[in-house]
């Protein structure tokens, strides 16, 4: 069972009821996604790349997804997104989640075009944006993209040990540019640990509300 919660920064998070975990930072859905995600993540990867090829593990609300589009849109920027989910919403979980949200009238057709893509399938959602959604496993999933951006948004490291490990992260740089970033909220240092071992170079930043920090690891192959 999954619930709609309002964070606060009046933005809507979903609970998880079986695990008690909340998709976002309960100081603020948006601004924790907006922090970690797009300022740290695409903003930085922006002024590098005209196209830019993004993969999210855990599509979750489309939050990420859709906060990126808005800014792939105002910078004109071309964008390829893989997301990867498990146990994707359904439509009504989907629903109540953007009826909560402040700018759902006016992003009314990116949220459906997101949620409305169907899964295993590449989906032109403008000319510039591209949506590929994977319904499985980040550990089995078969991925063959060169992503320049990576979104780590699992559920917490206590909750979801299995997927903060080498063995899911040296995946991961395996699909990596050489140039490529991953950013993720989590700044913990089993996080940290498991991303070097992997031959990210990891880097501290400021996080959002309610949270020290949060990382930025880059893949590096000139210099590892
Ligand atoms: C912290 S939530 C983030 C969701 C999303 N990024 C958002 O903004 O709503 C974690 C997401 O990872 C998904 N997930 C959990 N285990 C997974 C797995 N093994 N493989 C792929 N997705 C998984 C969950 O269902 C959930 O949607």
């Amino acid at each position: 069972m999954r619930e709609t919660v309002i964070t606060a920064d009046g933005s809507p998070t979903i609970r998880d009821t079986a695990t008690g975990e909340h998709f976002h930072s309960l100081h603020g859905a948006v601004s924790e996604s907006m922090k970690v995600f797009v300022e740290n993540g695409f903003l930085y990867m922006a002024p590098r790349k005209e196209t830019i090829s993004i993969l999210e593990m855990g599509f979750g609300t489309g939050l990420n997804a859709l906060l990126t589009l808005v800014e792939a849109n105002r910078l004109e920027k071309r964008i390829h997104y893989s997301a990867v989910e498990k146990y994707p919403l359904s439509s009504k979980e989907s629903d109540a989640y953007y009826n909560g949200f402040a700018q759902a009238d006016m992003l009314d057709f990116e949220i459906s075009a997101l949620h409305a893509a169907p899964w295993g399938k590449s989906n032109k959602l403008s000319p510039d944006f591209i949506l590929e959604k994977f319904h499985a496993d980040i550990r089995e999933v078969k991925l063959s993209g060169c992503y320049d951006l990576v979104y780590f948004d699992a559920f917490s490291p206590q909750v979801q040990p299995e997927l903060w490990t080498t063995e899911v992260f040296s995946m991961i740089a395996g699909l990596m540019a050489e140039d490529g970033v991953l950013v993720t909220y989590s700044s913990k240092g089993i996080v940290k640990q498991a991303l070097r071992s992997c031959g990210f170079i990891v880097e501290r930043l400021p996080g959002p509300v309610g949270k020290r920090h949060v990382l930025r690891a880059s893949i590096n192959r000139k210099v590892v």
